[in-house]
């Protein structure tokens, strides 16, 4: 039997490529194949056309018009935002933005904006969509989802959650999006949470977090604390509870613990008969 049909070199394989797909690699940095188990330990010398590695890769637009400064988008985002009147609204208006560089350099289908229930006492903020969210039009629907999903219903608030991200456009190769992208969108976050009024947040993953409650601070020090989220006009004000993200708890399952010590937390909280203070 050839090293490729051993079914356990197979398995080997799929478990890789499974673990760099969460990792947000999904491109390939050669034009061709390379077997580097073929070849053993002879690396070849770098080709002068070999692409760079992605994280160096600078973001390229792929077309779109020409794009605002951070200001005016920022200043676009609010007007567009304020302008949605009902979730349906804001939907479209997301949609229809241009102002965010992510809309023509990560993403390959669609904004994606949220899904659950529009009146949800619990909203889940994650990061940014990923390729199947991309592909989807909803958040949270890849492997990092459905994990998300099953915590959520076992916590009994699968029917209580509206579950959304701090970037509306698939970053590409699923990188962190920055600080500028997330500053556009969030005009845009906050009129969801004007619009749905949920009792509390919860934050899954760093990037979420640290945009949303403005601190330096690692998730795996932020975790598990009730802290104060303030709307940038200082007229909403609720409690948020950061958290692991399920993408994290996918490579790391041991830290699952703590993520769910986290969710009963909140469960408890949220079940409170005097409400979540
Ligand atoms: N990760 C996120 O942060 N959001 C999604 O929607 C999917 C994966």
């Amino acid at each position: 039997m050839s090293a490729a049909a051993d079914p356990s070199n197979a398995a080997l394989a799929e478990s890789l490529l499974a673990f760099w797909a969460d990792a947000g690699v999904d491109a390939m940095l050669l034009d061709e194949p390379f077997d580097r188990i073929e070849a053993g330990k002879v690396i070849p010398p770098p080709r002068p056309a070999a692409p760079a590695p992605l994280a160096a890769i600078p973001a390229v637009r792929k077309s779109g018009p020409p794009q605002p400064d951070i200001s005016t988008a920022l200043a676009q985002a609010q007007a567009a935002a304020a302008g949605a009147h009902d979730l349906e609204a804001l939907v479209a208006a997301i949609a229809a933005f241009e102002g965010c560089p992510l809309r023509y350099e990560g993403a390959a289908s669609q904004a994606v904006v949220y899904r659950g229930d529009p009146k949800a006492p619990l909203m889940v903020i994650g990061e940014g969509p990923g390729a199947d969210e991309d592909a989807m039009g909803q958040p949270f629907v890849g492997r990092a989802g459905k994990l998300l999903d099953r915590m959520l219903h076992a916590a009994g608030l699968q029917d209580r959650v509206l579950i959304t991200n701090t970037v509306f456009w698939r970053p590409p190769g699923n990188r962190t999006p920055t600080p500028a992208e997330q500053a556009i969108c969030a005009p845009f976050l906050e009129r969801i949470i004007a619009l749905v009024r949920p009792r509390m947040l919860l934050l899954a993953g760093g990037a979420s977090a640290k945009s949303l409650l403005k601190r330096d601070e690692g998730i795996l020090s932020l975790r598990g604390r009730w802290l104060d989220w303030r709307s940038a006009d200082g007229q909403l004000e609720l409690p948020a509870m950061p958290t692991l993200h399920p993408a994290f708890l996918l490579r790391q399952p041991g830290a699952k613990k703590r993520a769910w010590q986290d969710l009963l937390a909140l469960t408890e909280r949220l079940d409170r008969p005097d409400g979540p203070n």
